[in-house]
């Protein structure tokens, strides 16, 4: 079979890739090795991760947030299996969407292992050992990420875990150790503290979510704290050993000092993830690869003529969204248009309750690369819905280039910022003013009034605060 276009792994880069291919006339094959279409995203990251932590959410709001309300309810218990069965319809109806967008968009589903073979040739083995080559003009790989090992810390995915356990344990833990304060661990971690484990975070560094703007960072940590979360800032986790009931982890100060070991039921492993290539066949027509295994490219091709990358397997944050855009963009290349994405305004967003969004430079970044910039700021205690809505945690902070008079960094935590962020992307793309936020017309109450009320931060007319 002869194509235009072969894609090698159906996550969110793959799968959007083929999407767009089809619609500009590509024949386009994508192939995928899990039995299923939608990569680590759909299976076992952004869709799993978000139905446990939105359903976690209403969990512990009727006990704890319904009765301030005047909302009484009483017997508020349990019911693990159908919480992890939601998950898993959630799941199983978005991978089956995709199948049909594959249809729709007339792209040939080829289920089995990719490895490219040769300039213009991928083999693909089935689950039956059954091998066929497809022959192709161009080769997109979009073969994601896998999760990082911790010496000395062995993962069975029963008591010790990576995120993909962590979304399937079937008992709530009583102890649960997460090793890594970043985005999975807070994520998840936040998903079992609600349903009643005691979590305690090991982070290396002596502060959480590393690359976030440092006074976002040290106000997300109090919040977490007074959820109940506790953390072990500053330590390295040196092994996790299995005792007759459970588990027992050392961990020690990460710039050296005295051990100590910490009881656990389950251990999250959640350190980073790294590029997923084994097998792939690299090797064979010399596709260049950088040291951690990140394949190198520019304006996603490869060193190897007619062999493009995109996603997790490539630079850049390990994000959906951002394999997404990459996968549109190489399409749209690959057929001959144009095809670019902007690195500096990809949206990070963290599910936990609040929310943390934040999109373009930090205060640290804009500091260390000597740029002169205004800050605004708002807090939510004096946004009114954040008030009506017993939400009042968190912060909008708005950071405009002086030279440029552009926004360069919006960054927030809050009761469903993650959907506030899209209207601050749209401005920077449109290479917004804080004053032109400022100045836009926000409906009232609503929590984007807060981004409204940072943006007048940055000229100094804050009014409602
Ligand atoms: P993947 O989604 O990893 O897809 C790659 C696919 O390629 C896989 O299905 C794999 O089976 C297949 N494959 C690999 N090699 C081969 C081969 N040789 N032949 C055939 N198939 C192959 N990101 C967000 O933006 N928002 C979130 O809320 C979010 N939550 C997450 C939660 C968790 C727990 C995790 C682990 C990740 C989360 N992410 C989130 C990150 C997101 O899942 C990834 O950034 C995204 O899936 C990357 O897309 P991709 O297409 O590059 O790769
Ligand atoms: P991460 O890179 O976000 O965080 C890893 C953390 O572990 C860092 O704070 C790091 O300092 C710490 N760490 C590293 N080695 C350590 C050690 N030996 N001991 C203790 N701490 C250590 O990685 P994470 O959380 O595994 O997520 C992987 C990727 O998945 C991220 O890049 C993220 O973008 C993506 N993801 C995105 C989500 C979202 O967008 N909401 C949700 C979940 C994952």
């Amino acid at each position: 079979m002869s194509y235009d276009l072969v894609i090698i792994g159906g996550g969110p880069g793959g799968y959007n890739c083929a999407i767009r291919a089809g619609q500009l006339g590509l024949k386009t094959a994508i192939i995928e090795s899990r039995g299923k279409l939608g990569g680590t995203c759909l299976n076992v990251g952004c869709i799993p991760s978000k139905a446990l932590l939105h359903a976690s959410e209403y969990f512990e709001a009727a006990a704890k947030t319904f009765p301030s309300m005047g909302i009484k309810v009483s017997g508020v218990s349990l019911d693990l299996p159908q919480m992890l069965k939601q998950k898993e319809d959630a799941v199983e109806g978005l991978t089956k969407g995709v199948e049909f967008l594959m249809r729709k968009h007339k792209v040939d589903y080829v289920k089995g292992f990719g490895r490219i073979t040769g300039a213009g040739r991928v083999e693909v083995k089935g689950a039956d050992g059954a091998t066929q080559t497809l022959e192709t003009k161009n080769i997109v790989i979009a073969t994601g990420s896998e999760p990082m090992g911790l010496p000395g810390v062995t993962i069975d995915e029963e008591s010790v875990v990576t995120s993909t356990g962590a979304l399937s344990l079937q008992r709530v833990p009583g102890k649960m150790i997460v090793i890594g304060a970043g985005v999975i661990g807070l994520e998840l971690g936040s998903v079992w503290r609600r349903l009643g484990a005691e979590v305690t975070v090991v982070e290396f560094l002596d502060k959480i979510t590393p690359t976030m703007d440092n006074e976002i960072s040290t106000a997300f940590l109090k919040i977490l704290k007074k959820q109940g979360m506790k953390f072990e800032l500053g330590h390295k986790v040196t092994g996790a050993e299995k005792t007759g009931g459970g588990l027992l982890v050392s961990i020690e100060p990460a710039q050296g000092g005295a051990a100590r070991t910490l009881e656990a039921d389950v251990v999250l492993v959640a350190i980073g993830r790294k590029p997923f290539t084994d097998g792939l066949g690299l090797e064979t027509v010399g596709v260049a690869a950088d040291k951690r295994g990140f394949i190198e490219t520019d304006h996603f091709k490869t060193n190897v003529a007619g062999i493009y990358a995109i996603g997790d397997c490539t630079h850049g944050p390990m994000l959906a969204h951002k394999a997404e855009e990459e996968g549109i963009a190489v399409a749209q290349i690959i057929a001959g248009l144009w095809g670019h994405v902007n690195a500096d305004i990809i949206p990070s967003v963290i599910y936990t309750d609040p929310e943390v969004a934040s999109v373009g430079k930090t205060e640290e970044e804009l500091k260390s690369a000597g740029v002169e910039y205004k800050v605004g700021k708002f807090p939510m205690m004096a946004n009114s819905r954040a008030r009506t809505n017993h939400e009042t945690d968190g912060m909008v902070k708005v950071l405009e280039d002086v030279a440029s008079k552009r926004v360069v960094g919006v960054h927030m935590i809050g009761a469903g910022v993650g959907e506030m962020i899209g209207e601050v992307c749209v401005a920077m793309e449109f290479g917004a003013a804080a004053e032109d936020i400022a100045r836009t017309c926000h409906a009232h109450p609503t929590m984007s009034e807060a981004v409204r009320e940072a943006a007048k931060g940055v000229d100094g007319w804050v009014m409602q605060a």
